[in-house]
C-alpha cells in the first residue's frame, strides 16, 4: 500500500481544501464546478498519483536515458495526480535529468488551476527545472480533435491520458465512434521515436455506450498501427493507498503502454 507523501497530503487537504468524497461511475468532471473539483482533488487525485507512480517506477526500473530533458503531454490532465506521480518516478529513476517540459490539456478551468498550484509546490522542492504549458481546451467533437494536430507543434517523449477518454464515451463526443481509436490516432504521430504513449481508464461498464471500457479500449487500439508493449495483468489492476482522510483506499484501472510500430 502506498502512502501519499506528507507534503502532498498537507498541501491538497490543508492548503487547497480538498475533500474525500467518492462519486458514482460515468461521471463527467468536465462540467464540474470548483467545489466538485475539490472533491475530485481529495478523492481521485491521490488515486491517479498512486497508479501513475507505481506503474512508471516499475517500468523505468533498470532503464537509462541518454538525454537530460524529457517532454510530456497529458490529455485530460484534470488536477494532475498522474503528472505528479510520473515526474516523481522520473526524478527518482533518472538522476541525469535536468529539465521536464509538460503540456497539460484539460477543458475544466478549476481542475487545471489546482493542477498548476500542486505542480508549483512540487517544483519548489526539487532541483529539476519544470516548464509547464497548461492548455485550457475543451474538445467538443471531431473538428476540435483535429485542431489538436496543429496546436501540438512538437513531438513528445511521453504522452499520457488517465481516466479522461471515458468522458468522451459518456458524452458521445464522436457520436457512436470509438474515442480510444480516434484520440490515439491523432496523438500517436506526436510521439517521438523511442517514446511511449500510456492510456489508463476506469474499467467499468459504460451506460451510454453499453460496453465495458477495457473492451472498447482494446477494440480502439486494434484499429491503429501501434504495438502494446505492456499492460495491466488480468482484467484490471488494483492499487491501494492511504492518506490523512482515508486509511485504506483502493482503485482499479485498465492500462496499456504503447509504442509506434516501427
Ligand atoms: C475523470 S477526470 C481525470 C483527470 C486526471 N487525468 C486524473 O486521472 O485524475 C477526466 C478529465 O478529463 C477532462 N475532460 C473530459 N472531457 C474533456 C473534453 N471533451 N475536453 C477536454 N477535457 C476533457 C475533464 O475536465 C477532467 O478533468
Amino acid at each position: 500500500m502506498l502512502t501519499l507523501p506528507t507534503w502532498l497530503d498537507r498541501f491538497i487537504f490543508e492548503e487547497l481544501g480538498a475533500k474525500y468524497c467518492p462519486s458514482n461511475s460515468d461521471m463527467t468532471v468536465i462540467d464540474w464546478d470548483k467545489s466538485d473539483v475539490l472533491n475530485y482533488l481529495g478523492t481521485y487525485f491521490p488515486r491517479s498519483y498512486t497508479e501513475s507512480y507505481i506503474i512508471f517506477k516499475k517500468y523505468f526500473k533498470g532503464k537509462t536515458i541518454s538525454k537530460d530533458e524529457i517532454s510530456i503531454f497529458d490529455f485530460g490532465c484534470g488536477t494532475g495526480g498522474e503528472i505528479i506521480g510520473l515526474i516523481t518516478a522520473l526524478c527518482e529513476s533518472f538522476n541525469n535529468l535536468k529539465k521536464i517540459r509538460i503540456t497539460a490539456l484539460d477543458g475544466n478551468q478549476h481542475a487545471l488551476r489546482l493542477y498548476e498550484q500542486v505542480l508549483a509546490k512540487f517544483q519548489s522542492q526539487i532541483n529539476i527545472q519544470i516548464e509547464n504549458r497548461p492548455a485550457l481546451i475543451e474538445i467538443d467533437d471531431f473538428y476540435d480533435l483535429h485542431i489538436l494536430e496543429t496546436i501540438l507543434s512538437t513531438q513528445y517523449d511521453i504522452i499520457i491520458s488517465f481516466k479522461a477518454i471515458c468522458e468522451f464515451v459518456t458524452k458521445e463526443r464522436f457520436e457512436q465512434d470509438n474515442p480510444y481509436e480516434h484520440i490515439t490516432k491523432v496523438l500517436l504521430p506526436k510521439l517521438q521515436n523511442g517514446g511511449f504513449m500510456f492510456l489508463a481508464d476506469v474499467s467499468t461498464y459504460n451506460g451510454v455506450s453499453q460496453e465495458w471500457l477495457p473492451k472498447m479500449m482494446d477494440k480502439g487500439l486494434h484499429q491503429i498501427d501501434c504495438k502494446v508493449v505492456t499492460k495491466n495483468s488480468g482484467y484490471n489492476e488494483l492499487f491501494t493507498l492511504s492518506h490523512s482522510q482515508r486509511g485504506y483506499d483502493r482503485s482499479k484501472i485498465t492500462w496499456r503502454l504503447i509504442k509506434k510500430s516501427n
